[in-house]
């Protein structure tokens, strides 16, 4: 069993911490943040992720699993180290490091000689020779080990992502500690990629951004649906049967969010541009997303006419549902964009009413519930595809809201006969609609 530091005690950090305990290595998590260092010492989480809490408390009462504040403790005598801390881009899309200078910094000074520096932070190509470079130059008495390892968890997920992943790619140019991170995933008995820091580095930005442009295309795809009268689910099962095309990825709705897919679009973007290269596809994703949430606006507009003064419900705040991570939510965008309008608007999340609400416009109101959210309104927008939504009691919906109450699914998650059985209004993206559309 290895002793592992995990530099940085976010999202990826926490999972990746938790889950090499449970396969039964030692583990401290540091993170400079000590009221966070605190709060995880007394059983706290920052952020919602299931069965996190759960599998951290088991692995810290088995005492493979604790968290420092402090660098030296957390990094003296390890055998490998993970970074893991976070990595903003810049509206350019230009990743900044400051972050990651100062975890190396900090390995460079208690990390002993013959330690293997594993990033898993999403990072800028080339970022693995700067933390080769920095590292020498800090503690030029010591051999460190360098590799990359990106990490392919979705939130919501993260635990069974890490324990059952598709891949396991592991970047180096140094053999040794190919073999020595090979070594240590070889439990999960997944399919593992070795290749170079750099070819390891752009897995990841062209992993996410090949995600995005496929929801950017069935998105653009779904408003095509919309205006020309064909149903975009049954234009997707068409598409989605081929093989070569499948089905992962191709949900229309409101677009993409979070902290991952929107920021490695614009990283890979810039990285492009740096390099002379036309990013245009990566643009257009980019572009049909950033459109997204005031398409759906403009079609509730078609079908309610003036929203000004109209009071409406939107369902889900959280960029997608299991998470109460609301950066970059397109939910929050469409929110604002009705408030904007003139719709006086009510608020509604299972888990991240907490968190958006700073997010959200004055004036814009949360309720407790899905129905307290509909009383009253003319129209309920569907934002994130919560479970809790698609078992909602539609007759008990039909009489909270006004009479002819349109429920729009910016998500395409709910059964259209159930809630036109229960004598509301129903419309989806690109969905065939049972009445004619105003144009
Ligand atoms: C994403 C990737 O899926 C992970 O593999 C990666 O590790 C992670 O980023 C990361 O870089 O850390 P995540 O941000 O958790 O994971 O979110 P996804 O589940 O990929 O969803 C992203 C967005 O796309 C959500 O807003 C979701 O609602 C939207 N989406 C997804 C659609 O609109 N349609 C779809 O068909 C799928």
């Amino acid at each position: 069993m290895e002793s592992i530091a995990v530099c940085g005690a976010g999202y990826v950090g926490l999972v990746t911490a938790a889950c090499f305990a449970r396969m039964g290595h030692h583990v401290c998590a540091y993170d400079s943040d000590a009221t966070k260092i605190r709060a995880l010492a007394g059983g706290e989480l920052p952020f919602y992720e299931p069965g996190l809490d759960e599998l951290v408390r088991r692995q810290v009462d088995a005492g493979r699993l604790r968290f420092s504040a402090s660098p030296a403790d957390a990094l003296a005598g390890r055998d490998v180290v993970f970074i893991t801390v976070g990595t903003p881009v810049d509206p350019t899309g230009d990743a900044d490091l400051t972050y990651v200078r100062q975890a190396v910094r900090d390995i460079a000074r208690y990390g002993g000689s013959g330690m293997l520096v594993v990033g898993k932070s999403t990072v800028p190509v080339e970022t693995a020779d700067v933390v080769a470079r920095l590292l020498a130059r800090e503690a030029p008495e010591k051999r460190f080990r360098v590799a990359s390892n990106p990490e392919f968890l979705r939130e919501g997920s993260a635990i069974d992502d890490f324990f059952h992943p598709d891949r396991i790619v592991v970047g180096s140019d140094d053999e040794f500690a190919k073999a020595a991170l090979c070594d240590l995933y070889a439990p999960l008995n997944a399919p593992t990629l070795a290749v170079g820091t750099r070819a390891a580095e752009t897995i990841k930005y062209a992993a996410n951004a090949f995600l995005a442009l496929k929801v950017s295309y069935a998105n653009e795809l779904a408003n095509l649906c919309a205006a020309i009268g064909a149903d975009v689910d049954v234009v997707l099962q068409g598409i989605a049967a081929d093989r070569r095309i499948g089905a992962a990825y191709l949900q229309p709705g409101l677009g993409f969010g979070g902290s991952c897919l929107p920021k490695d679009l614009h990283a890979l973007a810039h990285v492009a541009r740096k390099h002379g290269v036309e990013p245009t596809l990566l643009e257009g994703a980019l572009a049909v997303n950033a459109r997204q949430p005031a398409a759906i606006v403009r079609r509730i507009e078609a079908l309610l006419g003036e929203l000004d003064g109209a009071p409406m419900a939107v369902l889900g705040l959280a960029f997608k549902p299991r998470t109460d991570d609301v950066r970059e939510s397109p939910a929050i965008a469409l929110a604002a964009a009705l408030h904007a309008r003139g719709a006086r608007v009510s608020v509604q999340d299972p888990r991240a009413a907490r968190t958006a609400r700073r997010l959200l416009p004055e004036g814009v109101t949360t309720a407790a519930t899905p129905y307290a959210a509909c009383s009253g309104a003319r129209c309920a927008v569907i934002a994130t595809e919560w479970r809790q939504y698609q078992q909602l009691d539609w007759h008990r919906i039909r009489a909270a809201m006004q009479d002819d109450a349109l429920i729009f699914d910016a998500r395409n998650a709910l059964d259209p006969g159930a809630v036109r059985a229960a004598g509301l209004r129903y419309a989806g993206v690109g969905r065939a609609m049972r009445q004619a559309v105003p144009a």
